[in-house]
């Protein structure tokens, strides 16, 4: 067993879909079924489900206060959390604009956030060189966090649930084995 296996993590999935059922979805909920199998803890808040305050600075650039869900629920477990996952399907070579909300209001906390582990499962109707930006943005976001990554399921060619082929069982593996 590796140094750290079958630790109980805190996990907050931060999911950016409004389909319902969606292929980021299924790919979420494989992760969790295996997380949980594995005895971590999982939270989990849709992005695409829920209205998320945009990030609004007042002139001296102090961030504005909000009383959203991200606010009071969101943003306090994820600064409790070990690892963050996000999880999208790609819109415009990117994620969604309602999980980027999310991720933008980490800003008061950039310095707080950092050392964490964190996971990216997305989906996308095009070939896997689809997923360029969105990999390059992860690669770089991460870096600029300190966080590390454990994995990534990107699932390529996929516009519902039933094309997701064997992608829901790699997402179930990458969250029943984080280390
Ligand atoms: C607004 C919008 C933009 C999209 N942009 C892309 C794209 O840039 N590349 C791609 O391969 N698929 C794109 N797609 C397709 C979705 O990524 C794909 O259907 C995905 O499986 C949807 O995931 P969901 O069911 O979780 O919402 C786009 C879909 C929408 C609705």
């Amino acid at each position: 067993m590796k140094k750290g296996e079958n630790l109980s993590k805190k996990i907050v999935l931060l999911t950016g879909s409004g389909h319902h059922p969606g292929t980021s979805e299924a790919l979420a909920d494989a992760f969790e079924r295996g997380a949980l199998a594995a005895g971590h803890q999982v939270v989990r808040f849709n992005a695409g489900d829920v209205p998320v305050d945009f990030l609004k600075l007042a002139a001296d650039q102090t961030v504005l206060p909000s009383q959203d869900q991200v606010a009071t629920t969101v943003l306090p477990q994820v600064l409790a959390a070990e690892v963050i996952v996000l999880v999208t399907p790609l819109y415009y070579f990117g994620m969604t604009a309602q999980l980027k909300a999310v991720v933008d209001r980490f800003y008061t906390y950039n310095h707080a956030l950092k050392d964490k582990q964190c996971v990216l499962l997305a989906t996308a109707h095009r070939g896997p060189e689809a997923f360029a930006t969105l990999r390059s943005f992860y690669r770089q976001f991460t870096q600029y966090m300190r966080w590390e990554s454990l994995g990534e399921v990107l699932a390529d060619t996929v516009r519902t649930p039933a094309e997701l082929g064997d992608w829901p069982a790699k997402a179930e593996a990458l969250g029943r084995h984080l280390t």
